[in-house]
């Protein structure tokens, strides 16, 4: 199925033109041995549609890699639009930092480097956003806490959009030992349960292989009654 999978992929990413920008990121990320886990081309396409149709001025992202997902939503930006990413890894950092400056979008996009379960802090308390746009696409064990912490981020009406969440079917081995597999089912589970979003989940099949998306909207108020009183 794989094949057919990619092959279709293909075909539809074929379909549009041709993007030298896109390709340079990928071919720099395959230069610096990086791993070839950025979104598809039709993915990167659905963040860049997703983000029109939320007029997104304000876009945060956890997972920067070598930029490609970055330049999908921040081509979606007006000029003064801004787009923070968050990456642990200085070497990814650095590449996609590259990466977007001969993009010509280093004015609109910032690399911060740390950990995400610091940096989100971070961000609430220096007052960023409110977001119109979250993708949430870093390691998978601490999703659920990315997740919340963007819903504090994001303004009511705003989209968060979360890769990875059916990892090949697994998500359905409950006694999983992966960390990783477990951090998605909590996050499916409590997503399906948290008041502060209107969400769906979606089974996608592509070049990646078989895997999935979440997407949420925020609610007007979107305290939770469950820890905020
Ligand atoms: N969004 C990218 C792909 C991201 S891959 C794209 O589609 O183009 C996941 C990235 O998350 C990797 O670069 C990895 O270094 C980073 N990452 C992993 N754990 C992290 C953490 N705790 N905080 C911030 N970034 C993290
Ligand atoms: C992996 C991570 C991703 O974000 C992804 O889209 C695909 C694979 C991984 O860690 O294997
Ligand atoms: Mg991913």
């Amino acid at each position: 199925m794989h094949d057919q999978w990619a092959a279709v992929d293909a075909y539809l990413s074929g379909l549009f033109p041709s993007d030298a920008v896109l390709d340079a990121i990928l071919q720099a990320s395959r230069d610096a041995g990086m791993p070839q886990i950025n979104v598809s081309p039709v993915q990167g396409r659905l963040l860049h549609v997703l983000a029109l149709a939320c007029h997104a001025r304000n876009i945060l992202e956890i997972g920067t890699l070598a930029g490609y997902s970055a330049v999908w939503m921040a081509r979606a930006l007006p000029a003064d639009g801004r787009l923070i990413s968050l990456e642990a890894n200085p070497k990814h950092a650095n590449v996609a930092r590259a990466s977007l400056a001969r993009a010509g979008l280093a004015d609109r996009v910032e690399v911060r480097l740390g950990m995400a379960l610091d940096m989100l802090p971070q961000l609430a308390a220096e007052g960023a956003g409110p977001f119109d746009l979250v993708f949430i696409d870093a390691d998978k064990e601490n999703l659920t806490t990315y997740f919340d912490w963007s819903v504090r981020l994001t303004r009511p009406g705003g989209l968060i959009v979360v890769d990875n969440v059916i990892r090949g079917g697994e998500v359905l081995n409950a006694s999983s030992a992966d960390a990783s597999l477990q951090g998605v089912r909590r996050f499916n589970e409590s997503l399906a349960a948290d008041p502060r979003v209107t969400a769906t989940i979606l089974q996608t099949v592509g070049s990646k292989g078989y895997d999935g998306l979440a997407i949420a909207v925020v609610r007007a108020g979107n305290r939770d009654p469950r820890t905020e009183g």
